[in-house]
């Protein structure tokens, strides 16, 4: 898989942007989750379900169509009437007893693949919590104590169990290469698991009509190797060296005197508010607004000024400040690797 945001096209005016963003959808595979293109055991299993149902549908067809052809040939040919019992018997096979065994096959398959994928292959040593806003994801690791957005690493080769919450109404958690759908209803604790057999990025979408933003509220699952996943780890436990001197340190204090400390968390420092993404890592991640925009300068410029265009209606105001202090606190926020 190629890296998604490399196919994102550049915003512009806010009409345009729509429709090169539909173009762009359509010319990059990337883009579209990619149920049949599994990337772990269970999306393997559902992909081998789809093409299942497919061929038998595509046989069906296909035989309908065939009697659908002989029999107006037949009619223009002859005006014999029928044969009572040959009707009686094309009835109960094509109408009964086809139907019949086509279905049952499809419940047996799909009840055995529901029993089977719906609970991990082995231990689950890593467990990750997914809280689902309108139009973020938080993710937290508790038995590390850390906290990111909109982006979930894993090792490959392992299930990982994913507890999932919503904080506010329906949502579905779907990474179609790697699992089939989860949904989140306020008020109920639901969980999945995900399972890489090969390193990369996989698109995660919401899966349920949330609101507004329901098509900008994707995340990235990003698999690794354990060793570079505990790696990751050991580098999100052991950092917050926060600047002391310098640019990086005055960006710090830009960022910490202003309303941003209300909403975003920034470990290792005073920011503590919880009512938007995590940012202790935010110039480590591929994306900005949950998959809206590609995470780099301007990107981030423009959000920071004022999100509102670049996706109406999510819950951060605008934050108006000079140029030279948005410099500075850009350069700090893309510091926290
Ligand atoms: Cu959340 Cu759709």
């Amino acid at each position: 898989m190629g890296e998604p945001h490399n196919h994102r096209t550049r915003r512009r005016a806010p009409g345009r942007a729509g429709a090169i963003a539909a173009a762009g959808l359509l010319l990059s595979g990337c883009e579209t989750p990619r149920a049949l293109d599994p990337g772990g055991p269970a999306a393997g299993f559902i992909a081998g379900l789809w093409w299942f149902m497919f061929w038998i549908s595509a046989v069906i067809f296909l035989a309908v169509m065939i009697f659908l052809g002989a029999a107006l040939l037949r009619r223009r040919r002859t005006r014999r009437q029928p044969d009572d019992g040959r009707v009686r018997g094309v009835v109960v096979v094509g109408g009964v007893v086809v139907p019949t065994v086509v279905v049952v096959a499809l419940m047996v398959y799909t009840i055995y693949g529901m029993a089977t994928i719906d609970d991990p292959p082995g231990p689950t040593p890593l467990v990750v919590n997914v809280t689902s806003h309108m139009w973020w994801w938080d993710v937290e690791y508790p038995q590390y104590g850390i906290r990111t957005a909109n982006q979930i690493h894993i090792p490959t080769g392992q299930p990982v169990l994913i507890q999932l919450v919503s904080d506010d109404v329906i949502h579905s958690f779907w990474v179609p290469q790697l699992h089939g759908k989860r949904d989140m209803v306020p008020g109920h604790l639901a969980s999945t698991w995900l399972q890489a057999d090969d390193a990369g990025a996989y698109r995660g979408q919401c899966a349920e009509f949330c609101g507004l933003q329901h098509a900008h509220m994707l995340f990235l699952v990003v698999a690794e190797p354990p060793q570079q996943f505990n790696g990751w780890v050991e580098r999100q436990v052991a950092r917050r060296q926060q600047p002391t001197s310098g640019p990086l340190f005055r960006g710090q204090q830009i960022f910490l005197g202003s309303e941003c400390v209300y909403c975003h968390t920034i470990r290792g420092t005073p920011a503590t508010g919880t009512f938007g993404p995590d940012l202790s890592d935010i110039g480590a991640r591929a994306e900005l607004g949950a998959g809206t925009l590609p995470n780099n300068r301007g990107s981030l410029a423009g959000w920071i000024i004022d999100p509102q265009p670049l996706k109406p209606g999510n819950r951060m105001p605008p934050v108006p400040m000079s140029s030279q202090d948005l410099q500075l606190m850009l350069l700090y926020l893309e510091s926290l690797q």
